[in-house]
């Protein structure tokens, strides 16, 4: 098996190529995105893997095709980034669903804890021996509300740690799991009635926008937003409005909608042209991440695993458990 290995990182060559070795795999390690220009690199190659900005269209799907590219493995849960309908019956799409669901969760409920208690400004106060707090206060968790949005693996291993913070926890899913300690409501009444919303659904037709100016206005003055899963769930433009009108105690935002180009680069150097995004960190109660949820060892050695395992049922024509279509 050969794959062109698409927006190296050293951190992903570091995991993946010990890996490929001991699975006999030969994997060519390409630093750019995969987009139109880039495709061309994988002739040749009996498939791609790709990350989570790297946006495979129908064109891109019909010169894998022709270039008789046959997998697009996906080092990602999320898989609204390929076009699914194109590749459909063509080429197959495997993703790596559930590597860590913990590492997702505990980031999110890392990114509560700072954007409310202001940990990551209270650092930079401290460290120049500025130690006050004014500005800093927050809210107690305890006994608040809580709502979940999408019960899947990471909302599951979310409610866990709320839960522990002595959090009551609403949530809604289109399919409900009854064992969970939680009661499940209809989205409105989740937005009206929870302290702190997160979101751990994916990003489909059905959810994208799902934070938009009318379920804003129907959330409560102060209300927490977490957002680890997908940009696309929040109407940036919305989101900005709220928060100008002080609807927000805080945001914490580990994924944004227009991240190509800009995530997991280094930009400091030069002039952002997304006025959105720019303006989202000129508030003061707006925490931004790049797209690190996932970024734990363990997560790592699991995306590495499971990427060489869909690779080798491909190679030997097992079934493809993790097939997304
Ligand atoms: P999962 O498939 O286990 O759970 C998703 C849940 O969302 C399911 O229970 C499903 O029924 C529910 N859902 C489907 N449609 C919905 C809707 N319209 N409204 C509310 N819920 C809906 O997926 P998992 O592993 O929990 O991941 C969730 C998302 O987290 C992924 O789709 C991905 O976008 C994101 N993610 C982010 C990472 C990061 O590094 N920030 C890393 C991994 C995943």
């Amino acid at each position: 098996m050969k794959i062109a290995f698409y927006g190296t990182k050293p951190y992903d060559r570091a995991k993946f190529e010990p890996m490929a070795q001991t699975y006999g795999f030969l994997i060519h390690f390409i630093e750019m995105p995969c987009n139109a220009e880039t495709i061309f690199l994988a002739k040749g190659y009996d498939a791609i893997c790709i990350f989570v900005n790297d946006h495979i269209d129908a064109y891109m799907i019909d010169e894998l095709c022709k270039m008789r590219v046959k997998a697009i493995l996906l080092r990602s849960a999320g898989y609204n980034h390929v076009d699914l309908k194109a590749a459909k019956d063509r080429i197959h799409v495997l993703r790596v669903p559930g590597y860590s669901p913990e590492a997702v969760a505990e980031y999110a409920a890392g990114l509560l804890l700072s954007v409310n208690r202001c940990i990551h400004k209270a650092f930079y106060r401290a460290r120049d021996f500025n130690m006050n707090i004014n500005g800093f206060m927050g809210v107690d968790l305890y006994q608040k509300t809580a709502g979940i949005v999408g019960t899947g693996k990471i909302g599951q291993a979310m409610i866990r740690i709320l839960k522990g913070f002595g959090m009551d926890i609403l949530a809604y899913d289109p399919y409900p799991n009854d064992k969970l300690p939680v009661e499940y409501v209809t989205l409105d009444e989740l937005f009206s009635q929870s302290d702190v919303i997160s979101l751990h659904c994916p990003l489909m037709k059905e959810t994208k926008h799902i934070i938009n100016k009318k379920s804003i206005a129907k959330m409560k003055q102060g209300v927490y937003l977490v957002n680890t899963s997908r940009g696309a769930l929040i109407d940036s433009e919305a989101l900005i409005d709220g928060l100008v009108a002080g609807k927000f105690g805080g945001v914490g935002l580990d994924v944004y909608e227009e991240e190509e180009g800009i995530f997991y680069e280094d930009c400091s150097n030069h002039i952002v042209m997304d006025e959105v995004l720019a303006r989202l960190m000129t508030f003061p109660n707006v925490l931004i991440t790049s797209h690190m949820g996932f970024f734990t060892k363990e997560a790592m050695d699991a995306i590495a695993l499971q990427t060489m395992e869909n690779a080798y049922a491909i190679e030997n024509e097992l079934p493809l458990v993790n097939k997304v279509l």
